[in-house]
C-alpha cells in the first residue's frame, strides 16, 4: 500500500548554523548540504543573504551556492530580507528565496530592524521581482504563538501577515514557533484560524524545540492536515534575535516519527544520523536530537 508523502524542508545549513559561536567555513557548509541531499532531502535551505554584520555565520552564502549544482532538481532556498539580498541572490543564481516576516512588532524590529508594515512594504517589490525572474518565493511568519519580547501572540495577529505573504505570490508560508513555546492546543487554534482561509498544503510548520514540544506540535499539525515540516539535522540552531531559543526540531526525530506513523519522507534516517554526528563533531558538541542519541547507543 502506498504511503502518504510528507515534505521536509531541511533548514540546518541556515537556521542550524546562523547562531553558532563557531561559524562553519564554506567548505564544511557545502559538505553538510551534500550529505543532506545524499540522505534523501530534496529541499535544503542553503544560507541567507542578510547583513554579515548582523549574522556573520551566513556570510559567503554566494560561495556556498557557487559550489552547488543548482540545476540538479534540488531546491536550495536562501533567506532574503530586502532588495540588496535579492540582488545578491540573483547574482548567485538562486532559484528559491524565502522572505521572512513576523506576527510580533518587537520581534520584527529586533530581527530585521523595521515594523511589520515596513517589512511587508519591503518584501512586496522583492517578491514581485523574484517571481518575474522565475524564482519560487516562500514566506516565513515568525512568532506563531509567542514572541520572546511580547509573550503570547494571538491567531488574529498571525492571519493578516500570512495573508499578505500569499498576496505577494508566496507558494507556501512557513509558520515559525520561533522560541518553541507552543503546545498542541495553541497550534490547533492558530491553524484553525488559518485553515478557514488557506489550504493545508499552502502551509508549513517550523517548530523550534526549546521546551521539548516540537514533536507534539508536529503531530498537532498532522492532525490538521499539514504535510510540510521544517527541521534541522541533529536539532541544530536557534535565532540570534530570539533569546533563549534553542534549535529546530531535529530532522532525524521528524523522520523517525513520520516513517513510524506510516508516512513517506524519502529520507534515510541512518544517513541523517551520520550527518548529525558529523555536524556536531565539527561543532564540538553533542546533538540534542533524541533519535540521534538513541542510534549512537
Ligand atoms: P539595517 O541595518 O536596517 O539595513 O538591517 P540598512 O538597509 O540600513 O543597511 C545597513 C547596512 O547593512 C549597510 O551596510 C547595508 O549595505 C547592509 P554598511 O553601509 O553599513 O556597510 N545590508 C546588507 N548587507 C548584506 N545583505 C543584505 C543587506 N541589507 C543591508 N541583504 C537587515 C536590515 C534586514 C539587513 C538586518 O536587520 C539583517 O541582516 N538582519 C538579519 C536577520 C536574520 O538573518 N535573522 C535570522 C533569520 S530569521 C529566523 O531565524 C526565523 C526563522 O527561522 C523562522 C522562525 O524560527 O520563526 C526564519
Ligand atoms: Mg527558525
Amino acid at each position: 500500500m502506498s504511503r502518504e508523502p510528507v515534505n521536509l524542508v531541511e533548514v540546518g545549513p541556515r537556521d542550524g548554523l546562523q547562531n553558532e559561536s563557531r561559524p562553519l567555513d564554506v567548505e564544511r557548509r557545502v559538505e553538510l548540504i551534500h550529505r543532506l541531499v545524499d540522505a534523501g532531502l530534496t529541499t535544503v535551505e542553503a544560507g541567507s543573504f542578510v547583513s554579515p554584520k548582523w549574522v556573520p555565520q551566513m556570510a559567503d552564502t554566494d560561495q556556498v551556492l557557487d559550489r552547488l549544482d543548482l540545476d540538479a532538481g534540488i531546491h536550495y532556498p536562501v533567506l532574503v530580507p530586502n532588495q540588496k539580498g535579492l540582488d545578491a541572490a540573483l547574482s548567485a543564481g538562486a532559484k528559491d528565496i524565502a522572505i521572512f516576516g513576523a506576527a510580533s512588532e518587537s520581534f520584527s524590529k529586533k530581527n530585521i530592524n523595521c515594523s511589520i508594515e515596513e517589512s511587508l512594504d519591503r518584501f512586496r517589490p522583492v517578491a514581485e521581482q523574484a517571481l518575474g525572474n522565475g524564482m519560487r518565493v516562500r514566506g516565513y511568519v515568525s512568532c506563531l504563538v509567542a514572541c520572546p519580547y511580547e509573550g503570547r501572540i494571538e491567531p488574529n495577529q498571525v492571519v493578516p501577515v500570512v495573508r499578505a505573504m500569499f498576496e505577494m505570490g508566496c507558494y507556501e508560508v512557513s509558520l515559525g514557533d520561533t522560541i518553541g513555546r507552543g503546545t498542541p492546543k495553541q497550534i490547533h487554534a492558530v491553524l484553525d484560524a488559518l485553515l478557514s482561509e488557506f489550504k493545508p498544503e499552502q502551509l508549513a510548520l517550523h517548530c523550534h524545540d526549546t521546551y521539548g514540544m516540537a514533536i507534539a506540535n508536529i503531530v498537532a499539525g498532522l492532525e490538521k492536515g499539514i504535510r510540510t515540516f521544517d527541521a534541522s539535522v541533529g536539532g541544530a540552531g536557534g535565532c540570534p534575535y530570539a533569546p533563549g531559543a534553542s534549535g529546530n526540531v531535529a530532522t532525524e526525530d521528524v523522520v523517525y516519527l513520520l516513517e513510524s506513523e506510516g508516512f513517506e519522507t524519502g529520507v534515510d534516517v541512518e544517513a541523517l544520523v551520520e550527518t548529525g554526528k558529523w555536524l556536531f563533531g565539527e561543532l564540538d558538541k553533542m546533538p540534542p536530537s533524541k533519535v540521534n542519541q538513541a542510534y549512537q547507543s
